[in-house]
């Protein structure tokens, strides 16, 4: 177990990079299966939730060199072997390489990945669209086994714009015979990176980045290898502003699309915080009283969910009553326990929790259920008066490279323990 040591009141002051997105990463490594090439991928970031695809991938036959934040997969000689259930356990999106498994060599057999703090997470719209083009899917066991004699082209209208099964589906339509079409699909940034990289190695996607995907199938002799640089993470970068504002601190990140940032750079603003956007940089320069205002969670370009827990954590000392609804996952308030134990005056009702604006916070002792929560927990003690030990921040390892030396680098003061 490790632990973060926090000393709040420090203003933030200084210049971020953000690095390469961890949501965009996870696909494209999976993405490499299906060309069985070597592929070279920069802007990787150097993550747990990355190792754990590397060892996935690594288990599959395939061989990974890590250059600092490049990363070289070669494909080909992966095998259609079965995972098991202790790499697919620790990490959901270890799911990702159904699809392109199933694409190159139809079939996959994964052990479930199962629940997850945030909520139950099913895979029913990944099992559906993998139907309609052909493939037989069976459950049993805790196992999820996936075949096809060969996946056929299909017109998939999905229930809802879930982020996962677009990207296993794109992958799986790649290879297929004919054409693919994904209505309601999810249309955040990373679904256009990956239509990127696919188009890179040969694949004929179009259409990502709105609610309808079309994928023309190609033939394997079709695909080849392909570099490709992932874009920037716009959570870890939203997680930094908002670390950033509730000091009334002066950060400016670097190595950002402020575009994909706009459903939080357009609350933040509304909150009062005072940000100013160039190419690729956005600058907070100081807040005064954070101000109460209201938020939804929904899929891009909606606010997102991932980004809820810290935006919690800064209206907790806002002015005014802000209502937080989470309508994408269903018990994603784990963090609001935690708050309250440092002073926030938040209520949990249904889907909604009711954030009172208080004077201060007060450190405490803490601990991080999940990633995100993880990060508004540091965020909330970076503000608070007296100190706040935080356990468990392996969750936070998860998601953000070395975030205590980031924020110390601007002036906080973050020591890691281990036991
Ligand atoms: C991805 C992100 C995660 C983010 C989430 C929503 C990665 C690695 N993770 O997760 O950080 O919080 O998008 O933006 O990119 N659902 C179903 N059936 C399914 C699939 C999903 O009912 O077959 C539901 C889920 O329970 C959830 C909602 O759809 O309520 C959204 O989930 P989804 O978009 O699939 O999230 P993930 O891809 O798991």
């Amino acid at each position: 177990m490790q632990k973060f040591l926090i000393v709040g009141g420090n203003r933030l002051k200084g210049t971020i990079r953000a690095s390469g997105s961890k949501n965009a990463t996870l696909p494209v490594l999976a993405a490499c299966i299906l060309n069985g090439s070597k592929n070279i991928i920069h802007e990787v970031p150097i993550l747990k939730d990355v190792a754990v695809m590397k060892d996935v991938l690594t288990y599959l036959g395939a061989r990974v060199v890590c250059e600092g934040s490049t990363f070289i997969v070669d494909s080909a000689d992966v095998q259609p072997v079965e995972i098991s259930e202790d790499l697919m356990r620790r990490m959901r999106a270890s799911n990702l390489v159904l699809g392109s498994m199933l694409g190159r060599f139809g079939r996959v057999k994964i052990s479930y990945p199962g629940g997850c703090q945030i909520g139950s997470r099913p895979m029913n719209l990944h099992f559906k669209g993998m139907q309609a083009m052909g493939a037989v899917i069976k459950e049993r066991y805790g196992y999820i086994a996936a075949r096809a004699e060969k996946l056929t082209g299909a017109d998939i209208h999905l229930d809802l714009p879930s982020v996962g099964a677009t990207e296993n589906l794109m992958m799986a339509a790649v290879l297929a015979r004919g054409n693919t079409t994904i209505r309601n699909a999810a249309k955040e940034p990373e679904m256009v990176d990956l239509q990127n990289f696919l188009n890179k190695m040969g694949a004929r996607v179009k259409g990502a980045g709105t609610d309808t995907i079309k994928i023309e199938g190609v033939r394997p002799s079709d695909l080849h290898a392909a570099e490709h640089t992932v874009i920037p993470d716009r959570i870890e970068a939203g997680t930094h502003l908002v670390a950033a504002a509730i000091t009334g601190g002066e950060v400016t990140l670097t190595n950002v699309i402020p575009e994909h940032m706009e459903p939080l750079l357009a609350k933040m603003r509304e909150a009062g915080v005072d940000i100013i956007t160039g190419d690729d940089y956005v600058r907070v320069q100081g807040a005064g009283q954070i101000r109460a205002v209201d938020i939804k969670t929904m899929p891009y370009p909606g606010f997102p969910t991932d980004m809820q827990p810290q935006m919690m954590a800064l209206l907790s000392l806002a002015e005014g009553t802000s209502i937080i609804t989470e309508t994408v996952f269903e018990n994603r308030f784990k963090h609001v326990g935690e708050l309250r134990r440092m002073g926030a005056d938040i209520k949990v009702e249904g889907q909604s929790a009711i954030v009172e604006g208080v004077e201060r916070l007060s450190g405490a002792y803490l601990e991080a259920s999940d990633l995100r929560a993880g990060a508004a927990l540091v965020i909330a003690a970076l503000a608070a008066e007296n100190g706040t030990i935080l356990e468990n921040v392996t969750h936070i390892d998860r998601g953000y490279e070395r975030l205590e030396t980031k924020y110390n680098a601007l002036g906080a003061r973050i020591v890691r323990v281990h036991d």
